[in-house]
């Protein structure tokens, strides 16, 4: 069996928001290791991640994380045998990225490996490159998560122009607030897609700045017609039982996301003529976002990359492959622990 210390191995960390990740990969991207300390159900009780309490938690998990990872992947002399350390250090909750890119920092210096900064954003852009490992840029990254809704075009690797994001909540946020409003619980996207198997697309809802070719997103109305649609047909008397009608105003908000989200998308696509799409962010598990998405690509015979869901959360293996390419790249960065770092 081939030696780790002749192998460059990256260690990738990603603690932003209530993940703390880490993983190993190689030169070839394989992963030899990959643990997630998820701290969903910690936060849960409050409907929503509280920032001292993710910290507090990242704290607690990241050095027997690191223990379980390193073992995992076989690594038994780590200054030897580890080539690279990334870490996420923005944008992010400060708390949560200190821990891990705090760390990550102090690691590489008792290890005297090479350390690199890396934007969580170009992280969830590189999420897809795990399963498609010749993917090539231009392409066009859709990140949708609890935190972000960027239509990226990425024309190289390292070169990044924001497409269109929203003006106010992220896609997830609305899932989770809509959720919490109706009495569903934390995190509301998983909750909502449940509850719209079994619901019909029987309400019209709004799209707001669709009739515009601006590429840009606003799920904040969105968001409250469905719940004002809700408290309308709980005072008409509608009772709320056996989940009806409430997996019907979730499957026609879900249905309405994905009209939002693939009415831009056509506009991206076609003002910059390119072929392929990548998805990422925890909403990108959606069941019927993935599939709008691939009829929409396949209309439009675009090539579409969907990273197994564990990949498109937060994860350690998308951050290490986003640093081990910037260091190919001869753009080791630097970069201060920052919560609103921007890519572009
Ligand atoms: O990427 P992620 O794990 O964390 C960050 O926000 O960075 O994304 C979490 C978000 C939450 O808003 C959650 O409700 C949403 O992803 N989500 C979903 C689904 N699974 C998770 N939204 C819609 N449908 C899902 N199946
Ligand atoms: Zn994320």
């Amino acid at each position: 069996m081939e030696s780790n210390s002749i192998k460059f191995l990256t260690l990738g960390i990603e603690s932003s928001c209530d993940d703390t990740s880490i993983a190993v990969i190689d030169e070839e991207l394989n992963v030899l290791a990959e643990k997630t300390a998820s701290q969903i159900d910690s936060h849960k009780i409050w409907g929503g991640v509280i920032p001292e309490l993710a910290s507090r938690m990242h704290q607690e998990a990241i050095m027997p994380l690191l223990d379980d990872v390193l073992v995992e992947a076989s690594v038994t002399n780590p200054a030897k045998e580890i080539s690279l350390i990334a870490s996420t250090t923005g944008p992010g909750l400060m708390g949560s990225l200190l821990v891990g890119a705090m760390t990550a920092r102090a690691l590489a210096f008792g290890w005297n490996v090479p350390f690199t900064t890396v934007n969580h954003l170009e992280g969830h852009i590189f999420a897809a490159i795990a399963n498609a490992k010749d993917l090539k840029p231009p392409f066009i990254s859709l990140i949708i998560s609890g935190g972000h809704t960027e239509i990226i075009l990425v024309k190289d690797f390292g070169s990044y122009e924001l497409l269109g994001t929203t003006r106010d909540d992220a896609v997830g946020e609305s899932f989770d607030k809509l959720s919490k409003f109706l009495g569903l619980g934390y995190p509301g996207g998983p909750i909502i897609d449940k509850l719209a198997e079994t619901g019909k697309v029987m309400y019209d809802l709004p799209m707001p700045l669709c009739d515009t070719d601006e590429i840009e997103f606003s799920f904040s109305g969105l968001k409250t017609a469905a719940i004002n649609l809700a408290a309308k047909l709980k005072e008409e008397g509608r009772v709320f039982c056996k989940n009806v009608p409430l997996n019907d105003i979730a499957a026609s908000f879900q249905n309405t996301v994905c009209k939002i989200l693939t009415s831009k998308l056509a506009l991206a696509f076609d003002k910059t003529g390119i072929k392929a799409l990548t998805l990422s962010g925890g909403v990108a598990a959606n069941s019927a976002i993935r599939s709008a998405l691939c009829d929409f690509c396949n209309k439009r015979s675009i090539t579409l990359y969907m990273p197994q869901k564990h990949l498109c959360t937060d994860n350690g293996i998308m951050i290490a492959i986003a640093g081990y390419f910037a260091y190919k790249r001869g753009e080791v960065m630097n970069h201060r622990v920052s919560p609103s770092w921007s890519l572009w």
